[in-house]
């Protein structure tokens, strides 16, 4: 008996890979089913999480975008993407704005992760942002990326407390725990296919 067709992942990342290995392992442990990375592109050619994706066995691709136009550059992505038939892009901490090209080229089809409690403190440093205002919570957000930075439809949030010692290691650290949990329960609700968007509310079904 054929087994059903998996989605494939095209993960993007620029750095360490931890929401990458995070999102392999619940893949290889059986937690998110239906689904397998067919390819791990960065934009950085040193980044440690492409060294974590050739350990694994998968398919890398490196893109560098230093010093090349933005446009010029996410359309070797895409290209990249289209290449391997993905039918989810994940964001991974890729630390790059993405093209309204690249956006329209996978309508409701990209991920980001976040640390931080969207809308709050979009951009870079969030966790030193929340820190610097005295947040009381804090926390991560999963969202389908739109053509405005951290801001398309949120699909899930996961909370922690700002302790009075934290510093932004410290808070960087209890936030990522729960990224990494976060990241897979989100695309499996994606895969899923069981939810509806209302404006921008994700709603389950
Ligand atoms: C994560 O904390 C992720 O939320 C953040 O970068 C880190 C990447 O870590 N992303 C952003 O700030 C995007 N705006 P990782 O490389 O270990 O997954």
């Amino acid at each position: 008996m054929s087994e059903a067709r998996k989605a494939r992942l095209g993960v993007l990342l620029s750095g360490r890979g931890s929401n990458f290995i995070a999102i392999a392992d619940a893949i290889s442990n059986g937690s998110l089913t239906g689904c397998e990375i067919a390819v791990v592109l960065s934009n950085i050619a040193d980044a440690p999480g492409l060294s974590a994706a050739q350990q694994r066995g998968l398919a890398t691709e490196v893109h560098v975008s230093k010093g090349v136009p933005r446009a010029e550059h996410d359309a070797k992505m895409i290209a990249a993407l289209n290449s391997h038939e993905i039918d989810l892009v994940i964001l991974a901490g890729y630390m790059r704005v993405l093209s309204p090209e690249f956006i329209r080229a996978f309508p409701n089809r990209i991920l980001n992760i976040h640390p931080s409690l969207l809308p709050s403190f979009p951009g870079l440093h969030a966790q030193q942002q929340a820190l610097d205002y005295g947040a009381k919570v804090a926390g991560c957000t999963v969202h389908f990326v739109d053509e405005a930075v951290d801001h398309g439809v949120i699909i899930l949030q996961r909370v922690v407390p700002v302790e009075d010692t934290d510093d932004e290691a410290v808070l960087s650290a209890r936030i990522l725990e729960q990224e990494h949990q976060a990241y897979p329960e989100a695309i499996a609700r994606v895969l899923s296919g069981k939810y509806a968007t209302r404006e921008r509310r994700f709603l389950k079904r």
